[in-house]
Order: structure tokens, then C-alpha cells, then sequence
């Protein structure tokens, strides 16, 4: 009986473009889809952009655009690839919706109702002067243990060290540079440890892959700790029932983004939401990468039993790619996007070549450029299309396309053909495609075998018949190869079908035989790869990560460009320092009058520790005096200083001439 199945990836982040990275899991995913589909089945692809977030919400701050605009625009960036690489969502929707909330409020509703959210005060680290809480890997600074300077507020790139943002010394706000100060504030904290034995009884019923569990069971011996489902304002998010500026954590409706997806498409289609989200009748598996297993098998199976809707059947973990050998990086140019990749390369290339690394298991997979060329050269274009590309003209100009009936030999080589179904059709069921691959690459052999034997190329001038037996065996087994490779490249496929003239095959046509029958005009597949097109491909990656590159040399990345207009704007002035003053509770501030001559302005300027208050008194310095007055913890600054320098007593204040007239503009 066919079945019923609903699928969902990860849902990529927007604030950056889709990578050969990501390509794994949805390549993974789809051609698991298109399986199914090819089998009778019913299947759902439901998928989404993960919207809410620090990132994100930073993004648009620096592109000075709401941020509603910024996943606008990245939603349809992100499916563009996704529908150029083939990859066939049933539903790609965005966790930034309506169905999306009320599910989020629901589920949380749930929650409460059962015991499940306790609030605690926590202290954070907070910016006063980007006026956001900084998570851990927003702020940096030197690492406790080694000393080295910009690492991150989770651990040191340099020396390895896990440490508490707390612990950072000198920290700082990665995107402003300044030291940010700690506050309290209440979170809501979701009780994971309550479903502990829920959660264990799901892997015992094989929820995931061995590797996996080995994972899972580190996590239940080191205890489950309560989870932290609450961000305070500003923050791009769903607002929790009841607060003000308290935010979900983008984690907590991430992933319920998925049942938000099918719920749109249900509504769009007619169908029974209840039915095909919560009922036994389908079947549920989610799709994801090694590095959010904690989500997925902890966070929010918890959150679904506690709610009491269904988990899924299975999680499907893979692991990362990396290319020849290491990890993408911008400088060696594989950091590549998928718009880049498809700028040079056609996309089933890389359909067919993942599909011959993909396992079940967790395992890194390599994408090697070599072996690239190679797989798609050698087999993809060498073997399979060669064979169409080897029977079909002859067939078409010589003999009137008409296809005869197979002879004993023939019979022979399609029954070995069909003889392997049940073995691929297992391996793409449990994401043994590279072993499915290893299965139809033999049998392609076997077929290419057959025809250098029969040389139909030879027989076509002295016996058209047997050549039309010879044909007709080769064409079979060319369609059936297709059935075979259809879920991996469906272009490819798409192309035989309208040369055999058949309607779109399916699993159970590979137990049919074509014969008699008139077939179409061959169309070239596939071209073969050419390694310039691969280096030129690395080489623009490495463009475009050009001016990135240079700023990862940097302490931090630039700043969005400022316009010469941006910067006409400021307007310089002389300013005599009328008076300076220490500030209490601020080591590094002191407060400042300065006489501009017609008017006074008081700011605070972080310069303590490089200059004591009176030396300055009475010196010239240069001010921006149209600086917006922004209020500080210690009162309204309203201009500011023109100084810099790495920090602490290293500061200097750009000197002016005693002699130079206070409010006088300088350029
Ligand atoms: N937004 C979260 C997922 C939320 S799901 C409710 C996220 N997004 S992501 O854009 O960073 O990643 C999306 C998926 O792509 C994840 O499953 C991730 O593991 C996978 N990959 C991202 N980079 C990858 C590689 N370099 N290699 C293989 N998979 C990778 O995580
Ligand atoms: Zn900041």
C-alpha cells in the first residue's frame, strides 16, 4: 500500500545565501522525496526561511533596512537556488508568520499550562551604545587562558579554551568595540529535564542513527539543563504572550516553522492539517545537520510531547561537507554560493555527485574537485549517456526510431537489470545512495559491455534487423537506468523520457519492457565537466571573498560603506575643554565641558585612563558637533572627542594649536 509521508530540511538562516554546504541537506532530502514520489508514495517536502534573531536583526541594522525586507528578500533568494538546483518543496514558507505565531504562543501556552516554564533572573552582557543584549558570540575580547586578543565570548580559536563571556578579558561589543556592561534581567526557562525519560524512550525506538544515540546518551549522563526560551527587546522575534519586550528565543519557533509550512500548504490545498501534522496516518522525518542534533533530538521532541502532538518517526542526521579535504574557507575560494556554482556548472552534476558520497551515517562528506570530474566525466556523461547517446541516433536515422523486440541476450541483460531493483530501491530508502549509485554504475557497465560486444555500429551496414534486436536491448536498459538515477537527476531523466516518448516513469516501469514501438529524436544529456569551468569557479569565490578576506584579517569586519555624503555630515569644530571630571562608576569615562565659543556641550568621552582630568583642562581638541545627543548611563552625551587609539592609556587626542578660536570649523 503506498504511504504517506511528510519531510521537512532545516530551515536555512536568513542572513546568508545558500552554500554547496547547505546543498547536502536538501540535495540529500530531495532526492529522498523524489524517491518516494517515484514509488507510489505520497510525499510532502515542507520547508521555510528561519527569520528572527540577533543576525538578522543586525544585518538589516547595517544595511539600514527593516528587518522584515532584509527575509523578504533572502526568502527569494534562497528559493531561486533552491528551484535551480531542483530541489521540489511541496511548501517553502518563512517562520516569520501568522500560522507561525500562533503555533509558537500555543505551544509555549501548553507549556506553561503544564508546569514546564519557571522564570530566573539572569545577568547578561548588554551594549549601551547598539542598545542590544549581546549573545556570547557577540562580544569578544582577550581569552582568560592564553591572552590571545578578539576571540570569541564561547571559546578561543587560539588555545581551545571553553570559557563564560564573564571571564573575557577587556570585552567588547563585536559590533561597535565597545565594553558592554551586565544587567539582570528575568528569562523564562522551558524544564527539559521533566521529559527526560520521554525523550529516552523515543531513541529507544530508534528516533536516530547509532551515532547519534552514542551523542545523545553523553547529553543524558551530563543531565539536561533548563533551556532558555526567552531574549529580551530589541530583538527580531514573536513577542511572548503577556510581555512587552520579551522575545521567543529564535530556537524555540525555528523549528515549529515546520509545522507553520505544512499548515500553510494545507490550508492551500485543501487538506486536513490535523491529519497529515498530527495523525499516525503519516509519516514524519526531519532532515538535519550534525550540528543542530541537540535541537532536534532534545529541544524539540521535548516541546511537542509536552504540547502532546506527535514526534517524528526518525531524524535523519549527515554530517558537513568539506572540500578537497578541509573545511570551505573564503581564502581558498570554496566557500562557494550556489548562485556562484551555477554560474559555471550545471546543477545535476552536483546532484549526482553527492549522491554518490551520501551514507546513512554521520560521516563528513568530502567534495573533492578531482573526484568530481572524474564521477561526472567518467560515469555520469561516459556511461549513461553515452549509452543513449550511443543507441538512440543510430536507432533514430538508420532505422525509422522504431524499436524491434528483444532477443534471448537481451532478455538476459534486462533481467539483470530489473533483477537489482529491490536492492536500489532499499538503498534509497535508507540514504545508501552512494551504494544505489555503486549498483547502477555495474549495471551501466554491464549494458556498455553488451553493446561493444554486439557493435551496432559494424552490423547497421550488413543486418539493420539484428541491429534493431541489438538496439532495443540498449534502449531498455537505458530506461531503466533512468528510473533508477530519476531521483538524483531529474533533468537528465526528464530528457529520456521525451526521447522514448514515454509518460513520466515511475518504480513499477522498470518490470515493463519497451518493444515495437516508435521512439523520439535524441537530444544531447549532459556535457562533460571541463576543469577550467571548476577553477574559474574557485577563482571568482576567492573574488568574492576578496574584500571579505581582507576584513578577516581584520579584528572585525567593516562597516557597512559610509557615503562621502555620510561623512559630509559631520561637522568639526574647535572646542576648549572648560572643564573635566572623573565619572564615578566609570573608570574609563570622563566628563567633559567644552566651549565652542557661542554654545557649551557636555560629553563623556572614554579617554580616563590616557589622560587625567587636568591636563585637559584649558587644551584645544577637535569635537563633532552635531553629533545626535545619545543618553548614557551616566547622563546625555552630546558630542564627542575626536580621539583614538587601541584603548586603555593608549588614546590620542588629535592636538590643535592653542592659538586656533573655539567653535572655528575645521576640514
Ligand atoms: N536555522 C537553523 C536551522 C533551524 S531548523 C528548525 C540552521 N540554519 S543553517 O542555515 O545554518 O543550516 C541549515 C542546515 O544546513 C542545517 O541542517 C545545517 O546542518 C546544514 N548545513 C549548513 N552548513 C553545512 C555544511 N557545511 N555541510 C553540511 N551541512 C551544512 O542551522
Ligand atoms: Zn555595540
Amino acid at each position: 500500500m503506498a504511504r504517506k509521508i511528510v519531510v521537512t530540511s532545516a530551515l536555512p538562516y536568513a542572513n546568508g545565501p545558500i552554500h554547496i554546504g547547505h546543498l547536502v541537506e536538501y540535495l540529500q532530502t530531495d532526492i529522498w522525496v523524489r524517491f518516494q514520489k517515484l514509488c507510489g508514495n505520497t510525499c510532502y517536502y515542507f520547508c521555510a526561511d528561519d527569520t528572527h534573531g540577533t543576525p538578522v536583526m543586525i544585518r538589516a541594522r547595517q544595511e539600514g533596512i527593516a528587518p522584515e525586507e532584509l527575509i523578504n528578500r533572502m526568502r527569494r533568494e534562497h528559493l531561486r537556488d533552491f528551484i535551480d538546483f531542483e530541489i521540489a518543496f511541496d511548501n517553502y514558507y518563512s517562520t516569520h508568520s501568522e500560522e507561525n505565531r500562533l503555533f509558537s504562543e500555543m505551544i509555549y501556552q501548553k507549556a506553561l499550562e503544564n508546569g514546564a516554564i519557571h522564570t530566573a533572573d539572569v545577568e547578561q552582557a548588554f551594549c549601551e551604545h547598539c542598545q542590544m543584549w549581546l549573545p556570547d558570540r557577540y562580544i569578544k575580547g582577550k581569552c582568560p587562558r592564553c591572552k590571545s586578543p578578539n576571540q570569541y565570548g564561547d571559546s578561543c580559536d587560539s588555545c581551545g579554551a571553553h570559557y563564560r563571556p564573564t571571564e573575557l578579558v577587556d570585552p567588547y561589543c563585536s559590533v561597535c568595540k565597545n565594553p558592554p556592561i551586565r544587567k539582570n534581567s528575568t528569562h523564562y526557562f522551558f524544564r527539559l529535564a521533566d521529559f527526560e525519560p520521554q525523550l529516552k524512550d523515543l531513541v529507544d525506538r530508534g528516533y536516530v542513527q547509532e551515532a547519534v544515540r552514542n551523542k545523545l546518551d553523553e547529553w543524558f549522563q551530563a543531565g539536561l539543563r533548563d533551556w532558555d526560551i526567552s531574549r529580551d527587546g530589541p530583538y527580531f522575534g514573536f513577542k511572548i504572550p503577556g510581555e512587552t519586550d520579551k522575545y521567543f528565543y529564535v530556537w524555540l519557533d525555528a523549528p515549529i516553522g515546520y509545522m507553520a509550512s505544512c499548515k500553510n500548504y494545507c490550508e492551500k490545498d485543501g487538506l486536513d492539517f490535523e491529519e497529515v501534522w498530527g495523525s499516525n496516518e503519516y509519516e514524519l522525518y526531519h532532515f538535519i545537520g550534525k550540528d543542530i542534533m541537540y535541537f532536534h533530538a532534545l529541544f524539540w521532541p521535548a516541546l511537542l510531547i509536552c504540547a502532546g502532538i506527535k514526534t517524528a518517526n526518525r531524524l535523519f542526521v549527515h554530517g558537513f561537507l568539506t572540500v578537497n579535504g578541509q573545511k570551505m574557507s573564503k581564502t581558498k575560494g570554496t566557500f562557494i554560493t550556489a548562485e556562484t556554482y551555477l554560474r559555471y556548472l550545471h546543477p545535476e552534476y552536483l546532484r549526482y555527485y553527492y549522491a554518490c558520497k551520501l551514507s546513512a551515517g554521520v560521516d563528513d562528506i568530502d567534495l573533492n574537485f578531482d573526484d568530481f570530474l572524474q564521477r561526472v566525466n567518467s560515469d555520469l556523461v561516459g556511461k549513461f549517456a553515452n549509452l543513449a547517446s550511443r543507441s538512440g541516433p543510430m536507432l533514430t536515422n538508420k532505422l525509422q526510431g522504431r524499436l524491434g523486440a528483444l532477443d534471448q541476450e537481451g532478455r538476459e541483460l534486462i533481467n539483470g537489470l530489473q533483477a537489482e531493483k529491490d536492492a536500489i530501491v532499499a538503498d534509497f530508502e535508507n540514504l545508501n545512495y552512494s551504494s544505489a549509485i555503486r549498483r547502477i554504475v555495474a549495471l551501466a557497465d554491464e549494458a556498455n559491455r553488451y553493446i561493444d560486444q554486439k557493435q551496432p555500429w559494424t552490423t547497421i551496414k550488413s543486418d539493420p534487423e539484428t541491429t534493431r534486436t541489438t538496439l532495443t536491448a540498449v534502449i531498455n536498459a537505458v530506461r531503466i537506468l533512468t528510473i533508477y538515477l530519476k531521483p538524483v537527476v531529474p533533468v537528465f531523466a526528464g530528457k529520456i523520457e521525451t526521447f522514448l516518448k514515454v509518460k513520466p516513469l515511475t518504480m513499477t516501469d522498470v518490470d515493463a519492457v519497451l518493444e515495437e514501438i516508435e521512439i523520439g529524436v535524441f537530444e544531447r544529456l549532459v556535457e562533460r565537466v571541463e576543469k577550467e569551468k571548476v577553477e574559474a569557479m574557485v577563482d571568482e569565490s576567492k573574488e568574492n571573498a576578496a574584500p571579505q578576506q581582507s576584513q578577516m584579517e581584520l579584528d572585525e569586519p567593516l562597516a557597512p560603506e559610509c557615503t562621502f555624503d555620510d561623512f559630509a555630515k559631520v561637522d568639526l569644530r574647535i572646542a576648549r575643554v572648560s572643564r573635566a571630571e572623573p565619572v564615578e562608576g566609570a573608570d574609563k569615562l570622563l566628563a567633559l565641558e567644552l566651549d565652542l565659543g557661542a554654545l557649551k556641550k557636555k560629553v563623556f568621552a572614554g579617554i580616563a585612563k590616557a589622560y587625567k582630568p587636568e591636563e585637559l583642562v584649558g587644551k584645544m581638541v577637535v569635537c563633532v558637533a552635531n553629533l545626535q545627543p545619545r543618553k548614557m548611563r551616566f547622563g546625555v552625551s552630546e558630542g564627542m572627542i575626536l580621539a583614538a587609539g587601541p584603548g586603555n592609556t593608549d588614546i590620542f587626542m588629535l592636538g590643535v594649536d592653542a592659538g586656533a578660536k573655539p567653535g572655528q570649523r575645521v576640514h
